[in-house]
């Protein structure tokens, strides 16, 4: 069956209303998770590389134990990849694990143990992909910038073009589209990009 026109005013008043109404539903029903209390860079991408193909229950069963162990860049740079190995097991895809230590390490050498701010130089970092750098340029530095993982990316394409339209569409096309939507403040843009992961 075809689908029901839209007026193009309710077509144009769209991301307005998507973002607002995110927003609120947000307020109503987040989750106190432990990576949504810091703004830290260093344990904000703990938490995304963790959150990557592991449920959210198993992080927060990992994550902060992990931090205890390794609570900062230096200390995960200078530790034995044999101790990285034993408190990432358990989390699998243990090929994270060893990049997040590769990482570690190549920021203590070349960025004083500092993580960049912006994705186009998180991207730069062994093992940080687009959404991860997108994640931690918002969720550490509340940098306003989208940052779209296969969750958000599905959420977008239903709601803005339908589930058939939004399959054909390229991943170009929906990063455009969560810059456009990613609030232009710093602090609303943490928010939406979380909330949205949360919806996703
Ligand atoms: N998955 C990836 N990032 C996340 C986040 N910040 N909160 C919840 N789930 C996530």
């Amino acid at each position: 069956m075809p689908r029901k026109s839209i007026a193009p005013r309710t077509l144009a008043s769209l991301p307005g209303r998507f973002r607002r109404n995110l927003l609120a539903w947000y307020d109503r029903s987040a989750r106190d998770l432990p990576w949504r209390r810091t703004r830290d860079p260093y344990q904000v991408l703990v938490s995304e590389v963790m959150l990557q193909q592991t449920q959210v229950t198993r992080v927060q069963e990992y994550y902060p134990r992990f931090l205890e162990r390794f609570p900062d860049v230096a200390s995960l740079a200078s530790a034995p990849a044999r101790a990285v190995r034993e408190a990432w097991d358990g989390l699998g895809y243990y090929a994270r694990g060893r990049n997040l230590h590769a990482l570690a390490k190549h920021v203590t050498r070349w960025h004083d143990g500092t993580l960049p701010d912006k994705p186009e130089d998180l991207i730069e970092l062994p093992g940080i992909g687009r959404y991860t750098a997108g994640a931690v340029a918002s969720f550490a530095y509340e940098r306003p910038v989208p940052a779209v993982d296969t969750n958000v990316n599905r959420v977008l394409r239903r709601v803005f073009w339908g589930r058939a339209a939004g399959n054909g569409k390229r991943e170009s096309d929906v990063w455009q589209l969560a810059a456009t939507l990613v609030p232009r403040d710093g602090k609303r843009a943490w928010k939406f990009n979380q909330a949205i992961m949360e919806l996703g």
